[in-house]
């Protein structure tokens, strides 16, 4: 396994794969590596005959410096996981290697034909701008067959595919597919997430009630409407002490608007934990 820094070297790397008719898979990330990234490298390995990982910390999908200096960093222990599991390339710039210091600072701008306009785009604005921006150049960079991405940012997920499917940028990436994974839970219950590296072993049994909560919320949902069930989780999680919920929205899985039943619906939750922000997931 290579790593590389520059985009120089990444383009020559990429080149050399097409030349040789290779076919190319992507999973970018913000390092931090669990078992949940890891399983879409491993699907990458499989699907794909060279698999390029990124991992770069993005500034610009940050609306909270605080918690961009508070990201965990460990770029040799991601390495180590990687070549463990049969990634080729590691891609991972500098913040000045991906941007000008113009880009830096501009609010790219992108139509979302309205899916950055709820739950985390409300709360984090301009936080899909920056997701957006980075995506789309490691795409023209890398230009890969498949891209992996994880459905516990459902959201994020739902942008992506607009993206490469929206009319003006059709074809632009190819034939590229974007492939959804389910989201990987600890043996409790508990979405991995690079932020629980953040919580103590007691906070991190506090964090069950999130995934509990929406489990059970699924029995709720076969006899209650949804506005009910939508309240009964946020009441619920929030009776628990050291838990805070931010959202929790019940929505359409492709417009992203409030879901009217559970037909094609998923729950999507935000909690505080401390200081912590933990995001999760229900499909109805
Ligand atoms: O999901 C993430 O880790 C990031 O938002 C992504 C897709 C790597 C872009 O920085």
């Amino acid at each position: 396994m290579q790593i590389i820094t520059s985009k120089q070297e990444l383009t020559k790397q990429v080149e050399a794969c097409k030349r040789q008719g290779k076919t190319i898979g992507l999973v970018p990330t913000m390092g931090a590596l669990h078992e949940g990234h890891a399983s879409l490298v491993k699907r990458c390995v499989s699907e794909n005959d060279i698999c390029f990982v990124s991992v770069f910390v993005n500034p610009t999908q940050f609306n909270n410096k605080e918690d961009l200096a508070k990201y965990p960093r460990n770029l040799n222990r991601d390495a180590e996981l990687l070549s463990s599991i049969g990634a080729h390339f590691v891609f991972a710039p500098t913040p000045e290697e991906m941007y000008t210091a113009e880009e830096m600072s501009q609010t790219f701008s992108f139509d979302f034909a309205g899916l950055d306009k709820v739950m985390e785009g409300k709360m984090r604005p301009g936080h899909f701008n920056g997701v957006v921006q980075v995506v789309s150049r490691l795409f023209y960079l890398v230009q890969p067959d498949r891209a992996y991405f994880g459905e516990k940012d459902f959201q994020q997920v739902a942008i992506i595919h607009h993206m490469v499917e929206r009319s003006t940028l059709k074809g632009t990436f190819g034939d590229l597919k974007i492939i959804d994974c389910p989201i990987v839970r600890e043996a409790s219950g508990l979405a991995l997430s690079s932020r629980n590296e953040r919580l103590s072993e007691a906070k991190k049994k506090t964090a069950l009630a999130i995934s509990q909560t929406l489990f059970q919320s699924r029995e709720w949902a076969k006899t209650m409407p949804v506005s009910e069930v939508q309240q009964r989780v946020i009441d619920t999680v929030n009776a628990v002490s050291g838990l805070e919920v931010e959202y929790y929205e019940i929505v359409d899985q492709s417009s992203l608007l409030p879901a009217a039943d559970f037909s094609h619906a998923i729950g999507c939750i935000t909690v505080y934990c401390g200081p912590v922000r933990l995001i999760d997931n229900i499909k109805y």
